[in-house]
C-alpha cells in the first residue's frame, strides 16, 4: 500500500474518532464512525459468493427489489444491518469482507456468512462457511493491519472502541445441525437445553474475545420466531401451516439465557456497554402490519433458498417471507427501525444498559 493511502487512512482516522459525535453529525457524517457486523445470513452482504457452498444468493431473483441486483444478500432486498447502517447516516452500506480493502477500516466492515454459527462445525454440510470463530480471526487480521498503518496498536483499538459493532448467530446451530440428526449428532448427546447451555457459553466466550480486540458498543440479536419460518414448517411442520413447537422452543430458551448473559457482560466489563436487539419481539410485532401472506415470496428448493431465476410473487410487501428462511425486505424495514432504535439507546448512554421491547 502507498505512502498515500497510509497518510489518508491515518488522518481520516483522527479526524472522525477526535471529533465529538455531535459535531461530526453535523456536518454529515454518520452517528457512529464505523460499523462492524457478524453474523450468518441475515446479515451476509456477499462473502460466500466464492466459497463451495450451496448457503449462497447472488443469483436472480434474489436482489430482484436492490439497486445493485443479487449481490449474495439472502433477501429481495436490503437486510436488517443495511436498514440500521442507513439510519445510522452511513452513505454505503457495509462492504463484506472478502471484497474489503483495508480502508474499508474506516467505515466498517461486513464478516457474516451464510450458515454461519456459534460452532464452528456448523452447516458444513452446505460446503464452506465462515463461523464466528473465523469471523473473529479475520477481524483480528483487519485489526493487526490497521495497528500497522498507524503504527500503534493501541491507537487502533482506541478508533475500534468507537464503532459499532452488531453480532447476531444461533439459528444456524439449530437448524443446521441439531435439528438434523442425518449429520449432526448434537441431538442425541444433549438435550435441547444442555445443548443451548453450551451454545451460550461459547458466544460468551466468543464475545469476551471481541471485547478484548477492542469493541465497545456491541448490539447482541436474540433469535426470531424460528418455529414459524416456512423452512421448518416444511420440515418439521405436521402439515398444517402452524409453528412448530419443537423448533420455536429453541428460539424461547436461546433468548431466555442470552438475557441474563448480556445484563452479566455489562456487569463484567462497565468500559463496555452490550445491547440486547430483540430481534424475536420486533419480527412478531412487524408480522402484524400489513402483511397478509407468511408462506414464502419465491419458489423455494429443499434448503430453503429461491430457485434460481423463478418468478417470485408479485406484491412483496404483503409478504413477511422472501424465502423460506428469510425475511422480506418489508419486514425487515421494520425490524431495522427497531433495532436502531435499540441500538440508539447504545449510543446514547454509552455505559447504561437497556434492553429493549417492542
Ligand atoms: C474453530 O475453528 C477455528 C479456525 O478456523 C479455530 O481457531 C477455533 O479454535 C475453532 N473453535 C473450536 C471451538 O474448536
Ligand atoms: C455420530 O455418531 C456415530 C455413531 O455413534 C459416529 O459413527 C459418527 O462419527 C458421529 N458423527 C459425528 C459427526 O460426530
Ligand atoms: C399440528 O401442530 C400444531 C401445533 O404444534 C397443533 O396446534 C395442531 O393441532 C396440529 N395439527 C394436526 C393436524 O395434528
Ligand atoms: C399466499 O401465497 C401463496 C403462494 O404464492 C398462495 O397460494 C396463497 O393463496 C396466498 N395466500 C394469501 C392469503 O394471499
Ligand atoms: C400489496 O400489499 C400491500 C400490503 O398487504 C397492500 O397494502 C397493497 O395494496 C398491495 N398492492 C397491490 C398492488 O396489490
Amino acid at each position: 500500500m502507498g505512502f498515500e493511502v497510509k497518510l489518508w487512512i491515518f488522518s481520516i482516522i483522527i479526524m472522525v474518532a477526535s471529533s465529538r459525535l455531535e459535531d461530526y453529525s453535523a456536518q454529515g457524517f454518520a452517528e457512529v464512525p464505523c460499523y462492524f457486523i457478524f453474523g450468518d445470513s441475515l446479515a451476509d452482504s456477499g462473502n460466500n459468493n466464492l466459497l463451495q457452498t450451496t448457503a449462497k444468493a447472488n443469483y436472480k431473483p434474489y436482489g430482484i427489489d436492490f439497486h445493485f441486483g443479487p449481490t449474495g444478500r439472502f433477501c429481495n432486498g436490503r437486510t436488517v444491518v443495511d436498514i440500521i447502517a442507513e439510519l445510522l447516516g452511513f452513505c454505503e452500506y457495509i462492504p463484506p469482507y472478502a471484497s474489503s480493502t483495508i480502508k474499508d477500516v474506516i467505515f466498517g466492515i461486513n464478516y457474516a456468512s451464510g450458515g454461519a454459527g456459534i460452532r464452528n462445525e456448523t452447516s458444513q454440510q452446505l460446503g464452506e462457511v465462515i463461523p464466528f470463530d473465523k469471523q473473529l480471526l479475520n477481524h483480528r487480521k483487519t485489526m493487526l493491519s490497521l495497528a500497522k498503518i498507524l503504527r500503534s496498536e493501541a491507537v487502533a483499538k482506541w478508533y475500534i472502541g468507537k464503532c459499532l459493532y452488531t453480532v447476531g448467530f444461533g439459528t444456524n446451530d439449530y437448524i443446521q445441525n441439531y435439528f438434523v440428526p442425518d449429520y449432526y449428532n448434537t441431538s442425541k448427546q444433549y438435550t435441547l437445553t444442555q445443548f443451548t447451555q453450551l451454545l451460550i457459553q461459547q458466544y460468551k466466550r466468543q464475545i469476551q474475545r471481541l471485547y478484548s480486540y477492542g469493541a465497545r458498543k456491541i448490539g447482541i440479536f436474540s433469535l426470531g420466531s424460528l418455529g414459524c419460518i416456512p423452512y421448518a414448517i416444511i420440515n418439521y411442520g405436521n402439515g398444517s401451516y402452524s409453528c412448530v413447537e419443537m423448533v420455536e422452543q429453541a428460539s424461547l430458551e436461546f433468548n431466555k439465557l442470552l438475557i441474563p448473559l448480556v445484563d452479566q457482560l455489562n456487569l463484567d466489563y462497565p468500559d463496555a456497554s452490550f445491547t440486547y436487539i430483540d430481534y424475536y419481539a420486533f419480527g412478531a410485532s412487524g408480522a402484524q402490519f400489513g402483511f397478509t401472506n407468511f408462506t414464502s415470496c419465491c419458489t423455494v428448493a429443499s434448503n430453503g433458498l429461491c430457485i434460481p431465476n423463478s418468478i417470485p410473487c408479485k406484491n412483496r410487501t404483503a409478504y413477511v417471507f422472501w424465502d423460506a428462511i428469510h425475511p422480506s425486505e418489508a419486514l425487515n424495514k421494520y425490524i431495522g427501525l427497531k433495532s436502531y432504535e435499540a441500538i440508539k439507546t447504545l449510543l446514547e448512554a454509552p455505559h447504561h444498559h437497556q434492553i429493549a421491547t417492542a
